[in-house]
């Protein structure tokens, strides 16, 4: 039985959604419906690189870049627009002072980024603190005023990631219509309220009722797991595209599996083999990216393994014993020896996610 919503509508006229046309996917820049998602500390362009290398994505989200009230940098901010070959990339801006973000943005699509993103998601106390990310959530009225100044200043595709609230998921209505009033080209939900930060599970109902309610592409986000989940995000809730975040850590070959699905192709079934082998590419790069600061990719490296160890049946000890290490060798060796001889079957990276480690969102109640 379909579960009620557990927010109330409160759609304005002027955003209530008229029928689908075909253009609203000329909206969105990307061709397969899926995105990697922003992720400060991991989402760096290294990481992005691989990712991209491995295909089946649509469009990969830089980390966000703060924005604060010092004068602009405009250099530092070009330096954040790194593209990843044959990929569309959307770089993500922190901040809430109008101007500012407007400046910023225009120099980042001006740099050669395909879509500039404004946070209005992030948790963290540092940040919330600030009045920044999720803290904009709920200032229904400096949201509008940040969000018009920026999109006056983007010519290009612009668009606005969000929780479902600040700490009631009920403003989620209220703080679309505002996104959608402004002009974003498409809204992004992470539907948690800030308040749960990582807990429970994503409430895919806020996916489904945006995407219901809005003329405006909204792309899900949260707990798809495996790439049969991402396929169910969209069929459940009407999202246009899903993005990935922490399952893409936790499995790098999840693009590849939701194009292969989507394709009706067989999706790859990777091995304890293909695991180590990505890591030994990981560490490769990470290598040669920081050969200047050796204690660096041990730190990135452990922090990916924290992720891929959740993949891995009873894969606790494994985590454990990886963030113990002293050295990339120490945590490869460690990897071959207890991962590197495991069968698809025993690990939790199939397409379907049949040892079902994580827990997915749903539009069901329960
Ligand atoms: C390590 C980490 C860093 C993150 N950094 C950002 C960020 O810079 N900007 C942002 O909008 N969201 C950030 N997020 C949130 C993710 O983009 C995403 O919304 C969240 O993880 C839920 O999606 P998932 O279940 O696919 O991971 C971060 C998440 C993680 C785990």
């Amino acid at each position: 039985m379909q579960a009620k919503p557990a927010f109330s509508c409160v759609c304005t006229a002027t955003t209530m959604k008229p029928p689908r046309t075909a253009s609203d996917s000329t909206r969105v820049p990307w061709g397969t419906p899926t995105l990697l998602a922003p992720m400060e500390g991991v989402g760096h362009p290294d990481f992005r690189h691989l990712m991209a290398e491995r295909g089946g994505i649509g469009m990969v989200c830089t980390e966000f870049v703060r924005i604060s009230r010092a004068p602009l940098s405009v250099r530092a901010v070009r330096r954040e627009v790194v593209r990843s070959p044959g990929v569309p990339l959307c770089v993500q801006v922190m901040g809430n002072e109008a101007d500012k973000m407007a400046e910023a943005a225009a120099v980042v699509m001006d740099a050669g980024a395909d879509a500039v993103d404004l946070n209005l998601g992030c948790p963290a106390p540092r940040v919330v603190r600030h009045g920044v990310g999720s803290a904009m959530l709920r200032d229904p009225l400096l949201l509008r005023h940040v969000v018009g100044t920026m999109r006056s200043a983007v010519r290009g595709p612009f668009s606005a990631k969000i929780r479902a609230g600040f700490d009631d998921a009920s403003d989620v209505h209220r703080n679309a219509s505002i996104l959608v009033d402004c002009g974003v080209d498409w809204i992004t939900v992470h539907p948690r309220r800030r308040s749960d930060h990582y807990r429970g599970v994503a409430d895919w109902r806020i996916i489904a009722s945006l995407a219901r309610s809005f003329d405006v592409p909204v792309v899900g986000n949260g707990d798809a797991w495996s790439a049969r989940d991402a396929l169910r995000m969209m069929e459940e809730t009407g999202c246009v595209a899903v993005m990935i975040g922490r399952p893409a850590l936790r499995n790098p070959w999840i693009f590849q599996q939701v194009e292969a699905l989507l394709a009706g192709r067989s999706p790859v079934e990777p091995t304890g083999a293909d695991v180590v082998g990505h890591l030994e590419l990981v560490a490769r790069r990470y290598r040669e990216t920081w050969s200047r600061e050796p204690q660096a990719p041990l730190g990135k490296l452990k922090e990916l393994v924290g992720w891929l160890g959740r993949a891995v049946p009873d894969g606790g000890a494994l985590r454990k014993a990886s963030l113990r290490e002293g050295s990339i060798e120490g945590i490869l060796d460690r990897w071959r020896l207890e991962v590197g001889h495991r069968s698809p079957r025993e690990l939790d990276l199939l397409a379907d996610g049949h040892l079902g480690l994580e827990r997915s969102g749903t539009t069901l109640a329960g």
